[in-house]
C-alpha cells in the first residue's frame, strides 16, 4: 500500500553549552524513525540562546513567538551560560515559552534503564511527574528594597487572566527585605489536575499523590489541595496528599511505590531533579511542557558547559524528550520504536560504546548513530 508521507513542521532551539550537541542526536533519530515509520520533519532552526544575546542584544522577541507559534512542536536543547548573568536567559527564553504558549504541563518521567545504576535500593522505578508549569513561585512577581517600605506595582499576565496591583510592606523598624509572590488559581489547579489524573489511568493506575506542603504554606497549598482533591474526585481517581519533604524521604528510600506525582510548579522543579538523580542520571531524563497549542520537548538537563564540546555528553534524554514529541504528535508507533532502540541499545552495547556518564567511551554522536540504527529497520 502506498501511504502518504505525513510531514511535521519543527521548531529547533539548540540554545547553550551541550544544547546543540544532544539535538542534533535527537534530529538524526527523528530521521531515522521517520523514514522507517514514513514521517517526515521540516526543520526550522531558532538561534536563541547566550551567543545570541550577546551578540546581538536580543533574548526572545515577539516576532519570533510569532513564528515559533507556526510549528506543530518545538525540541529544546538547554539554555544558560556562565557568561551570562544566571536568570536572564532561563526567564526570558525557557519561562517566556513556557507561559507564552500556555504550556501548563510539565511532564518528568523518572525511569529506570537497563545498565543505567539506580544510585538507591530498588529494583526498577517508573514514576512520572506532572508538574503545573505556569503559576507558584515562577510568576515573576515580587520586589525588594534597601529600606522599608518595600513598594512594588505588580503586574503579570497568563493566557486565562492578568493582574494588577499594587504591594505596600511596612517594616518597623526599617530593613533591607525582598519578597516573591507565589499564585495559584482554581482553573490552572483543576486542569493539572485533570491531565495527571487522566496521565494515571492511561497507566491503569487509580490513584495519584499531589506533593504539597500546607502544614507551613497554608495559603497557597491548602488552597491546591482543596482543589486538586475535589477534581481528581470529579476524575474517579484517589489523591493522596504528602508534604513534599516527607515525599522525598520515601522517594529515596522507596522509589518503586510511586506513580503519578502531582506537584506545584517550585516542587516540581526540586522533586524532579531528585528523581533524575534517583533514576540513574539527568542523561536519561526526558521532558517536555505541554499545552493547547505550541508544545515544547526539552532534557531536564541544563546546558552543562564543562563538557560542552568534548563529545562526552550524553544524547538519551533529548532523545528520549523527542520520542515524548512523537507521542504528543500522534504518533505512537514511532515514539515507541524510538524508546524501545534506545532501551535495546543500552541493554546490549558493549561497555565502551555507552555514553561516558554510565561508564562508557560512547561520543554523543557514536550513541546517537547507535540509537537512529535500531529504529531504522522498524518498518511494517
Ligand atoms: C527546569 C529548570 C528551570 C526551572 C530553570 C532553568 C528556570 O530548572 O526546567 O527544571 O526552574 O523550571
Ligand atoms: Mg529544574
Amino acid at each position: 500500500m502506498n501511504r502518504e508521507k505525513k510531514t511535521y513542521r519543527i521548531a529547533r532551539i539548540d540554545g547553550d553549552g551541550i544544547g546543540p550537541e544532544v539535538i542534533s542526536e535527537a534530529v538524526k533519530v527523528l530521521e531515522s524513525a521517520g523514514r522507517a515509520q514514513g514521517l517526515g520533519f521540516e526543520w526550522t532552526e531558532f538561534p536563541f540562546g547566550a551567543r545570541h544575546y550577546l551578540e546581538s542584544g536580543e533574548i526572545l522577541p515577539e516576532p519570533a513567538l510569532v513564528e515559533l507559534g507556526r510549528h506543530d512542536a518545538l525540541l529544546l536543547g538547554a539554555i544558560g551560560d556562565p557568561s551570562v548573568k544566571p536568570g536572564i536567559l532561563e526567564q526570558g527564553i525557557l519561562l517566556k515559552l513556557r507561559f507564552h504558549f500556555d504550556q501548563y504541563v510539565n511532564l518528568r518521567p523518572a525511569k529506570s534503564y537497563p545498565r543505567v545504576p539506580l544510585p538507591v535500593k530498588a529494583p526498577s522505578m517508573d514514576t512520572v511527574v506532572v508538574r503545573e508549569n505556569t503559576e507558584d513561585f515562577y510568576m515573576g512577581l515580587g520586589a525588594r528594597c534597601g529600606t522599608s517600605p518595600l513598594e512594588a506595582d505588580i503586574s503579570a499576565g497568563r493566557s486565562a487572566y492578568t493582574i494588577r496591583g499594587h504591594l505596600r510592606l511596612d517594616f518597623d523598624p526599617p530593613c533591607a527585605s525582598a519578597v516573591q509572590i507565589g499564585i495559584a488559581t482554581e482553573d490552572a489547579v483543576r486542569r493539572i489536575t485533570a491531565f495527571a489524573c487522566r496521565t494515571a489511568k492511561n497507566r491503569r493506575e487509580e490513584s495519584l499523590v499531589l506533593a504539597s506542603k500546607s502544614n507551613a504554606l497554608s495559603w497557597i497549598y491548602g488552597f491546591w489541595e482543596e482543589v486538586a482533591a475535589d477534581e481528581a474526585k470529579k476524575e474517579g481517581m484517589a489523591l493522596s496528599i504528602a508534604n513534599v519533604d516527607a515525599l522525598c524521604y520515601h522517594l529515596v528510600r522507596d522509589p518503586g511505590r510511586y506513580g503519578v506525582i502531582l506537584t506545584p510548579n517550585m516542587f516540581g522543579d526540586i522533586v524532579s531533579d531528585l528523581l533524575a538523580g534517583i533514576a540513574g542520571g539527568l542523561g536519561v531524563a526526558a521532558g517536555a511542557n505541554i499545552g493547547d497549542g505550541l508544545s515544547m520537548f526539552e532534557p531536564v538537563h541544563g546546558s552543562a558547559p564543562d563538557i560542552a564540546g568534548t563529545g562526552r555528553a550524553n544524547p538519551v534524554a533529548a532523545i528520549l524528550s523527542a520520542a515524548m514529541m512523537l507521542r504528543h504528535l500522534g504518533e505512537e508507533t514511532a515514539a515507541a520504536a524510538v524508546e524501545n532502540a534506545v532501551v535495546s541499545f543500552l541493554d546490549e552495547s558493549e561497555e565502551k560504546e555507552l555514553p561516558w556518564e554510565f561508564g562508557g567511551k560512547g561520543s554523543v554522536s557514536g550513541v546517537g548513530d547507535a540509537i537512529a540504527e535500531r529504529t531504522s529497520g522498524s518498518s511494517r
